[in-house]
Formats: structure tokens, C-alpha cells, sequence
């Protein structure tokens, strides 16, 4: 006789499903979708170890579990913190959750420049969705921003210090990508930097992908820096005859002509397939492109907006149709 498969009941914000033991609360929350989704800047499901780093995504457990129905006494980060059977999570309906996302938010700001007119990443950036949603307008920071100045760390990528958040997830990409790690994170605290080793430039296979991770827009690509404001850009799906990579990527165009091209990402800005750097940064010309058609951008943005058809799901609260769906009055400022 077949033993039956034994699942944890896991609660968000109201909703209920059914989901496997050992995952985190990020990820249960994922399976149940929609709005009560913890944000991410650090997690990054296709690296190993990412996460635990930016504590944004920093929700409140009501109760721990059927057998310990306690709270748990201070928020945790919900990437970090497995399931257990039983558990009951609040994340939009938990006003000591909002205020401390809040906090983090402040926090993740006190160095970074508002620069977003000028920042490449403007439009598709986690940290400007986030200071959107829970910024002040006015900093209450006293101290003077550490300042770095934009520097080259190889061929294809520019490094703007000022702009990273520390997050670990290039270095991660780095160390679990390409066959040599060039650059890592030098010192601790206030004096921690990303940097290359001496006289070391990233410019091995597949080290693009650092620009995709970076949830702000401290590495971004030299190929494409300045060519346009994302939203003037229409995403494509295309493929191409490679021998290093899957060949499959999105190819952003301007009019006729291709202005960058990244590896195709999810509704979380995961990316589904590593792209080489020969796709990447070499392949500008369309003749090198057989093109499937318009790529939706799944993920609640700017450039999800206006191109071919309209997010559907904008305000979607479930993915999963066996979970039960969160009442306008639990939801805090919403
Ligand atoms: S450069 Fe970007 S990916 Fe790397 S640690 Fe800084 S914010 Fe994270
Ligand atoms: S996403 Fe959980 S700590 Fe950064």
C-alpha cells in the first residue's frame, strides 16, 4: 500500500494551501502567488546560498505551527525560514511587517544616490519599486553618502559602487557560473566594496549574467549603457545557433535596431537560462536572430506595462486556485 504523501498547511495573509516540507516561507508563498509575495533583493532561486543578506523580504509569523501555535517574537526573513505544518504568516495584513520592510527600505537607501533619471536600471529596479512603495521623501540621514566613482571591471561591464546594495548575488552568479571568480566583496561594514582582485578583469564566459542578477543598477552593460530608457524598448523572444549557451534570449529593440540583450527572466526576475556573453554582448545585428515574438514581462514594472497587451494580472491574488483568497480588510495600506 502506497504511504500518503505528507504536505505542510501553510498560511499567508489569509490564504491557505497545501505545500511540501523543507521549502521556505518565500517559496510556499510563491506557490500561492499574488500580492502577499515577500519581495527579494538578495534571493535569487537559481543560486545556491543567496538570500538571508537585505531582510526585505522580512514577514511576521502569528503562529509557528500546529504542535507550537506561538508566534514567533520578531520578524524573520521569510527567505530563510522553512515551513512548518501549521504555520500562519502575515506579510500585507501585518502592520509590524510593513514597518519593518519600511525600515529596511531607509536602510537600503542611506548610501544609495537618488539617480534614477540617469540609472540605466531606471524602470526595472527593485530597489526603485521598493523605495516607491515604502520610501520617505526625505532622507533623515545626517552623515555624508559614501561615494565611489563608476569604474570599468572588464570589457563588457561597468561597476557603479554607489549604487549596490551588497546583496552577493554577482558574486554568487560568478562563483557558481564561470570557471574562475574575479571579483568578490573586500572588507566588512560601512567599508565593504565590490572589486575585482588586482589587475583582474571579468571578461570570462558567462560572467554577463552578473548583470542580470543585480537587482539595482550597479553593474550594468557596457554594450548597452545609455542607448535608451527601458520603456522606449519593446522585448522580443529570440533565438540564435549557439554552441556555448541555450541560444534562447530576449533581444531589446529600438525601431530596427537591437540596443541589448539579456537572458529571459520570470515573474520574479529570475533568470530561466543563463545566456554566454558572445549572445549577449556580440550579437547586435538581427540577421543573427530568428525572432519568436513579443516577450510579455511577467513581473510587476514599468516596462510591464503598455507593451503589446496589459498585465492581467495586476491585481491577482492567487496563482494557486486551492488556496483561499485574502479579504480587502485584512490588507494593510492597500
Ligand atoms: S553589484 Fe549588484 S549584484 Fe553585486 S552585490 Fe552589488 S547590488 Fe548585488
Ligand atoms: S531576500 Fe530575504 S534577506 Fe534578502
Amino acid at each position: 500500500m502506497s504511504e500518503e504523501k505528507k504536505t505542510f498547511t501553510f498560511t499567508i495573509d489569509g490564504q491557505t494551501a497545501e505545500v511540501e516540507p523543507g521549502i521556505t516561507i518565500l517559496e510556499a508563498s510563491r506557490l500561492i502567488g499574488g500580492k502577499s509575495v515577500p519581495p527579494a533583493m538578495c534571493y535569487y532561486k537559481p543560486l545556491e546560498t543567496s538570500g538571508g543578506r537585505c531582510r526585505t523580504c522580512l514577514v511576521e509569523v502569528s503562529k509557528g505551527s500546529e504542535k507550537d501555535p506561538r508566534p514567533m517574537p520578531k520578524l524573520v526573513a521569510s527567505c530563510r525560514t522553512g515551513v512548518m505544518d501549521g504555520m500562519e504568516v502575515k506579510n500585507l495584513s501585518s502592520e509590524k511587517a510593513q514597518e519593518g520592510r519600511k525600515a529596511v527600505t531607509e536602510f537600503l537607501l542611506i548610501n544609495h544616490p537618488l539617480d534614477c533619471p540617469i540609472c540605466d536600471q531606471a524602470g526595472e529596479c527593485h530597489l526603485q519599486d521598493l523605495g516607491y512603495e515604502h520610501g520617505y521623501e526625505q532622507t533623515r540621514t545626517e552623515f555624508e553618502r559614501r561615494t565611489f566613482e563608476p569604474e570599468d571591471i572588464g570589457p563588457y561591464i561597468k561597476l557603479n559602487m554607489n549604487r549596490c546594495i551588497l546583496c552577493a548575488r554577482c558574486v554568487l552568479a560568478a562563483n557558481q557560473l564561470t570557471e574562475k571568480r574575479e571579483h568578490g566583496i573586500l572588507f566588512r561594514g560601512e567599508h565593504a566594496e565590490i572589486s575585482t582582485g588586482l589587475n583582474k578583469a571579468l571578461d570570462n564566459d558567462f560572467i554577463g549574467n552578473v548583470i542580470d542578477v543585480c537587482p539595482v543598477g550597479a553593474l550594468t552593460d557596457k554594450t548597452a549603457r545609455f542607448a535608451s530608457r527601458v520603456w522606449f524598448t519593446k522585448p522580443m523572444n529570440a533565438t540564435c545557433e549557439c554552441t556555448k549557451c541555450s541560444g534562447k534570449a530576449v533581444v531589446w529593440m529600438k525601431g530596427e535596431e537591437i540596443i541589448r540583450v539579456t537572458a529571459r527572466k520570470d515573474q520574479y526576475d529570475e533568470v530561466q537560462d543563463w545566456i554566454c556573453n558572445t549572445c549577449r554582448f556580440d550579437r547586435k545585428d538581427t540577421k543573427l536572430w530568428n525572432f519568436e515574438g513579443p516577450r510579455h514581462i511577467d513581473r510587476h514594472s514599468v516596462i510591464s506595462l503598455n507593451h503589446y497587451q496589459k498585465p492581467q494580472d495586476e491585481q491577482r491574488l492567487l496563482n494557486n486556485p486551492d488556496a483561499k483568497e485574502i479579504s480587502e480588510k485584512d490588507e494593510i495600506g492597500l
